[in-house]
């Protein structure tokens, strides 16, 4: 089997993991809790280490989250700076780190761990979806191999963003984003998606005889036609990228166009399943898992995403076809000093707004 190796390859056990070390804390509870009883579930937002919140995680959770989604940092070799207004005041503050050095040995070494963390925390039905791009999806898809077994690879999906501009001097402009899908076992979760043609399209009608597909015929003998107004997806999806114009819009960077996780989500799960995406940025995998009448665990260890993803939930009162609201939110946290004092600030009761340009 082809192994990937890398500078100071460490390999991660997880039985050598001790969960009661780590501790997140109720540090909020957002949204109304009235029309719930006492026993309902909360969905679950982490502000922290994917590597801690799994952890955390897995004494509750292990072999129970239906589908995982997550959109890591691509290893572009660029960090992502927000320009952000709170209050009165315009600044610029760090968003998320994307350069990992040369020879992304720490990069990969993060992505092993946390991806045997997820599959520990993965149903045996489950799937894993892993959204990536040009610079390391052929890496990452050899260490998926090494988790999950090279028989569990199920699609990449082609996702085609016509409409952003990319120069490509010296090659081919770069417009689309691999998305692999493994899954756990051998028998998974696995919904048929269709979609609907630009127009409509004349069939033959077909129907089984005996086993064997043959055109169906009027009583003239003349061969049957219908009308076809949808086709099954295949695995080269053309969604645009969100643009500014759009209600969905958070400004925050990478953000992810809804209509691509509302498909990977409808094909991964069913209402009611238990959807997690460890590296939720503005949350667009919580608020289309929401609608969907999914339930779900959120992470991000930037306070800006966390409060991103919030204020989306309220600002837009996502809507679900259970209560015409949202379901609570438990926002969770480790409280350490620095997290303490940002808590205690009322740093995520305030409004803030992500500017374009720089
Ligand atoms: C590509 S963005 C995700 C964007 C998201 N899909 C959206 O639609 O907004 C990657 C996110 O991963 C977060 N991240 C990176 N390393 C992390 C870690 N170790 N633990 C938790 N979050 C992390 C970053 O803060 C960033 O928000």
């Amino acid at each position: 089997m082809v192994r990937l190796t890398w500078g100071n390859r460490k390999e991660f056990n997880i039985d050598g993991i001790k969960t009661n070390k780590i501790n997140f804390e109720r540090i909020k509870l957002i949204g109304d809790l009235n029309d719930f009883s006492s026993n309902f579930w909360l969905n679950q937002l982490f502000w922290g280490d994917n590597k801690l919140v799994m952890i955390f995680l897995l004494s509750e959770f292990t072999g129970k989250i239906n589908l995982i989604y997550i959109d890591p940092p691509f290893a572009t070799g660029s960090n992502y700076i927000l320009k952000i207004r709170m209050g009165g005041n315009i600044i610029k503050e760090f968003g998320y780190k994307d350069n990992w050095g040369k020879n992304l040995d720490i990069y990969h070494q993060m992505m092993y761990e946390r991806l045997i963390l997820m599959k520990e925390l993965l149903a045996s039905n489950g799937l894993i979806i892993i959204h990536l791009d040009w610079h390391v999806s052929h890496y990452i898809r050899a260490i998926l191999d090494e988790i999950f077994g090279k028989e569990r690879f199920v699609n990449e999906i082609i996702w085609y963003y016509y409409n952003k501009y990319s120069a490509g001097k010296n090659n081919l402009p770069r417009a689309h984003d691999n998305i692999l899908i493994y899954s756990k076992g051998r028998s998974y979760t696995f919904n048929e998606l269709r979609l609907k043609r630009d127009k409509p399209i004349k069939q033959l009608m077909r129907e089984s005889v005996n086993g064997v597909l043959k055109n169906v015929k009027d009583e003239n003998g003349h061969v049957k036609y219908r009308i076809v107004h949808d086709k099954k997806a295949d695995d080269v999806w053309r969604i645009p990228c969100i643009q500014p114009a759009s209600s969905e819009w958070t400004g925050y960077p990478t953000q992810k166009h809804p209509m691509l996780l509302e498909r990977l989500i409808q094909i991964g799960s069913n209402e009611g399943d238990l959807i997690a995406d460890f590296f939720c940025g503005s949350g667009t995998t919580l608020h289309v898992a929401e609608r969907l009448n999914r339930r779900w665990i959120g992470c991000d260890n930037s306070k800006y995403a966390i409060s991103i993803a919030i204020q989306k939930f309220l600002k837009q009162r996502v809507t679900n076809s259970r209560d015409n609201d949202f379901y609570p939110i438990e926002l969770l946290a480790l409280q350490n000093e620095e997290t303490k004092k940002i808590i205690k600030s009322g740093f995520f009761d305030k409004k803030i707004e992500i500017l374009r340009g720089k």
